[in-house]
């Protein structure tokens, strides 16, 4: 058995900040934010009625929607998200009370960066493989915006809020391929502390160190070795063609010249690599999930389609999956 995708839904912050935003008060520039980057805006959090928790909870509701299901029949959340606004509970069990979902569903969240909404995936997925799960949900949820130092110009600039879910459902059929990597010996050029250390407020530098700090350009290296590499290897590991037997190439939209590079190593047609990151920035572990909605709804998505899944981030961590979707 494997997991179906059979519905998804997102949610998007109403307020919106452009490139000409950031400029009014960082030493930057919309030419230099779109050359480097690829993003236009970014949506941004109100941080009280738009947490990673309510935003998980609307884009759950949208999947649920989209697959058609009564969410009685959910019987497994699990939810990725490493700006979470509740330590305790799991922002799953919050998602399962406001959907209605019975007592009898597991629920739990996993915390790995940009890769989370993968990592949350191929967990229900072992899930379904084992007859643990025949309909479960997995949500990519960030605040970023949190997290963010918008006195760093080489890193705010970067991040936006959302969140992403998708049902799925078990078949009979095997649809999931997967590899998972990652280098903590690589943590530090992306990292972030815990606030609440009540007894090191006052040492120096802990402010910053518990805002994102990146290493923007070991960060660039890292993916435009890594991801590739991956894919490559997914690809040998499971025995399909990358010019043929693939609709769509499903990045993490973290920076689109990090995507345009992936495709030229690749030797594979930029157009099989959609973005987003223009309209929404990095969502961290909502990109993914983000996207394949907006493919679902514009029509570009369709059953059948065979897709590869591919995010990095902190950890350092890296994974691929080869779907058929
Ligand atoms: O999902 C998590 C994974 N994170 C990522 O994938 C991020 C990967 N890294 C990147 O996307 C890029 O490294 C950045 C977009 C963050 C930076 O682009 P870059 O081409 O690697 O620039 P850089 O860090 O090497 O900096 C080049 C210059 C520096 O100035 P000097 O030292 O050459 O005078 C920076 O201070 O650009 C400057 N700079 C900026 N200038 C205008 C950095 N940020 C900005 C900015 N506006 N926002």
């Amino acid at each position: 058995m494997t997991g179906r995708i059979i519905g998804l839904g997102s949610y998007i912050p109403k307020k919106v900040v452009t490139n000409d935003d950031f400029a009014k008060f960082l030493d930057t520039s919309d030419e230099w934010i779109t050359e480097r980057t690829g993003i236009k805006e970014r949506h941004i959090a109100d941080h009280i009625t738009e947490k990673p928790s309510t935003m998980a909870v609307e884009a759950a509701k949208k999947a649920v929607e989209d697959a058609g299901i009564d969410p009685k029949d959910i019987d497994l959340i699990v939810t990725a998200s490493t700006t979470s606004d509740s330590v305790i509970p799991a922002l799953s069990c919050i998602v399962q009370r406001e959907l209605g979902v019975t007592e009898n569903c597991g629920c739990f969240d996993v915390v790995c960066a940009c890769p989370g909404f993968i990592v949350a995936f191929n967990t229900v997925q072992g899930f379904i493989e084992s007859g643990n799960s025949k309909t479960a949900l997995v949500i990519g949820t960030e605040c970023n915006s949190n997290f963010a130092n918008y006195e760093d110009r080489g890193t705010c600039i970067l991040f936006g809020d959302g969140a992403g879910a998708a049902v799925l459902k078990a078949e009979d059929i095997k649809r999931n391929e997967f590899i998972m990597r990652s280098s903590g010996y690589r943590s530090d050029c992306l990292r972030c502390e815990a606030a609440r250390q009540p007894d090191r407020w006052e040492e120096e530098g802990f402010k910053t160190a518990t805002s994102f700090y990146m290493q923007g350009r070991e960060v660039f290296k890292f993916a435009v070795s890594e991801v590739p590499q991956i894919i490559k290897d997914l690809a040998e590991k499971y025995s399909f063609d990358l010019e043929n037997d693939v609709d769509y190439f499903i990045l993490h939209q973290a920076n689109a010249r990090i995507i345009e590079a992936t495709a030229k190593k690749l030797g594979i047609d930029r157009a099989k690599f959609p973005m987003n990151i223009m309209n929404y920035g990095n969502v961290s572990s909502a990109s993914i999930p983000m996207l394949l909605a907006e493919m679902k709804q514009d029509g570009r998505l369709k059953p059948g389609m065979k897709l590869v899944l591919a995010s990095f981030g902190a950890g350092l961590t890296w994974d691929a999956n080869y779907i058929v979707y």
